[in-house]
């Protein structure tokens, strides 16, 4: 059955100094915390190889945040899978938010990385979901499904290899969190979309991530949800204790 997983994304934030510091306090925290699911920290490229060095890789697991559609070549200031796997890292971000809507990233590009980051060995943790507007006008559901129907050219092998991280874009960084409600009916629509496409037991094997203002106080309930198998934390990521705390919603 599929994994309970939760995720930081540490987005611009941390000197490599702060990084590694906040990524030991982490490792030895889950260490000697009981927990029943997965633990990413994914972070900043210039941070990986030293976080890596930091953490346990049976403790913590380490993701970068992006990476680059090409091979290699001249694509100055990028990043390739085969780079951010040469770190150790084991997942990556891709498609978030702040990427589709600051980068212009379009789900073709989206797929490329995908294709990129499986075929270097990276488990992708793709993100999905819509704005305020598509929300409030109630297409919501339309177009979260358009997002993950961009990765139906890959194989159901492949596919099997994601993580997804369902990110209502008027959620994230905030404060406003979608109700236990709202993530559960579209970790559901999702997960039927998945299933018509590639069948019930991938559907039931994806891990579906909640992002968006989650923290300690809302990360139970939201986890108690059949369909919401963890979560995508940014800004409560960035301090041990409120990680941690979402981390032990999981008990
Ligand atoms: P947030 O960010 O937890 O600060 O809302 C989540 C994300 O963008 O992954």
């Amino acid at each position: 059955m599929r994994k309970n997983i939760v995720a930081g994304n540490w987005k611009m934030n941390t000197t490599l100094d702060e990084g590694v510091e906040l990524a030991n306090e982490i490792n030895a925290k889950v260490k000697e915390t009981a927990h029943n699911c997965d633990v990413i920290i994914c972070v900043p490229f210039t941070h990986l190889t030293s976080v890596n060095a930091m953490i346990e890789p049976d403790v913590v697991a380490l993701g970068a945040e992006n990476c680059s559609e090409h091979d290699k070549g001249a694509y100055t200031g990028e990043v390739s899978a085969a780079m951010v796997k040469s770190t150790g890292a084991t997942h990556v971000i891709l498609g978030h938010s702040e990427r589709r809507q600051y980068f212009g990233e379009n789900n073709e590009q989206l797929l490329a990385k995908t294709r990129q980051a499986l075929a270097n060995g990276l488990t992708p943790i793709f993100c999905v979901g819509e704005v305020l507007e598509d929300r409030e006008n109630g297409s919501y559901n339309d177009v979260v499904q358009a997002q993950v129907e961009a990765l139906f050219q890959l194989s159901k092998e492949d596919f099997e290899k994601l993580i997804i991280a369902y990110e209502p874009v008027w959620a994230i960084g905030t404060g406003k969190t979608a109700t236990a409600e709202q993530a559960q009916d579209m970790h559901a629509h999702i997960r039927k979309v998945i299933a018509e496409k590639y069948g019930k037991e991938t559907a039931d094997s994806t891990s579906i991530l909640y992002g968006g203002s989650c923290k300690p106080e809302n990360a139970r309930e939201l986890f108690s949800k059949p369909d919401v198998d963890g979560g995508l934390i940014g800004g409560a990521a960035l301090k041990a204790d409120s990680f941690l705390g979402i981390i032990e919603a999981f008990n």
